[in-house]
């Protein structure tokens, strides 16, 4: 087949907690990853060239080689010459509905979609944990990304232990349109401020990731309990990312005043969501916000946890 749509879903972060410092310059974490059924679309086509072009129907996406999906179609080439010089460039179409800038890896899960379709439609049989080691490369979350879910992440959030399931619960998210907050602004102040609290030395590292593995959010999460998930939600990116962006925690405390399971910021932000039960309390939820904060900068979304990551659209 000469082309593939894709289905490409946002994730939040349940819990993001910084335990170190790594010697790339990256940070050791330990985060639950949670896939939402927020999703982009993306259409890969032969292009019958030798080259890599991608579109997006929103115009602040940049198309150029700095796009994520620009990426791993790149990355896919080099790694794959003989297979890109028979069947040539690619098309890369996406179609926009996760927010940029809004921690909800929107563009690490279009590099995804488009290392898992080139698998397809080039015939190369890679394995799952092929797809992901290449995903790595990409970026920090794509590997989740491809297979999605519910999962540990420890490392620099590349390596994965799978979860249960909780695609019984529900999301309301919130952002403002006009504000992104930057990943490496986020870390590199987080890190200026609490560097005193990173494991010391590896086995401070491997101890803390132990407890992390057998701590109580992994538990609540394996006996499908929402109102424990709820109430361990944690993000230590809140630390530096509130008290930069008031807005953003204007946005947290007005969640935080509705009955909901529990609200905690999304990666670096600039999302914030809230748990909830049903899709009817989500709804009711997304209008208690609305009419409490009329500011017309800011959208929302209902959203439902899903265990699905890439997979083909129908
Ligand atoms: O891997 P990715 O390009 O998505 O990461 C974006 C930025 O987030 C990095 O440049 C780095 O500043 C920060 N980061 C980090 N430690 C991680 C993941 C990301 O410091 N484990």
């Amino acid at each position: 087949m000469q082309s593939y749509s894709l289905i490409a879903p946002a994730k939040i972060n349940l819990y993001l907690e910084i335990i170190g410092d790594r010697p790339d310059g990256y940070h050791e974490l330990a985060m639950i990853l949670q896939s939402i059924d927020l999703a982009d679309r993306i259409d890969l086509r032969a292009n019958g060239t030798d080259q890599i072009r991608v579109h997006c129907d929103n115009p602040q996406v940049p198309t150029d080689t700095s796009n994520l999906a620009h990426r791993a179609a790149a990355l896919m080439a080099e790694q794959f010459p003989q297979v890109y010089h028979k069947y040539g460039g690619v098309d890369i179409a996406i179609h926009k509905r996760i927010p940029m800038g809004a921690g909800l890896a929107g563009g690490s899960t279009n590099a995804a979609a488009v290392l898992v379709g080139l698998d397809l439609m080039w015939k190369l049989g890679l394995t799952q944990s092929e797809i992901q080691e290449l995903a790595a490369k990409i970026g920090s979350d794509v590997p989740f990304c491809v297979t999605g879910g519910t999962a540990i992440a420890t490392g620099r959030g590349e390596q994965l232990a799978p979860l249960p399931s909780v695609d019984f619960l529900y999301a309301v998210l919130g952002k403002h349109r006009s504000l992104a907050v930057s990943t490496p602004w986020a870390y590199k102040t987080y890190r200026q401020q609490f560097q005193a609290t990173y494991a010391p030395d590896p086995d401070a590292l491997a101890g803390r990731r132990q407890r992390f593995h057998s701590g109580p959010l992994v538990a609540a999460i394996s006996q499908r309990n929402g109102a424990q998930i709820g109430s361990l939600l944690h993000n230590d990116l809140e630390r530096v990312v509130l008290p930069a962006y008031p807005q953003i925690a204007e946005l947290r405390q007005a969640m935080a005043a509705l009955d909901t399971l529990g609200v905690m910021m999304s990666g670096s932000g600039s999302t914030v969501f809230a748990l909830v039960e049903s899709q009817v309390q989500a709804e009711q939820v997304r209008q208690r916000l609305r009419a409490a904060l009329p500011d017309p900068d800011l959208e929302f979304w209902t959203t439902r946890l899903t265990s699905s990551g890439i997979q083909l659209a129908h």
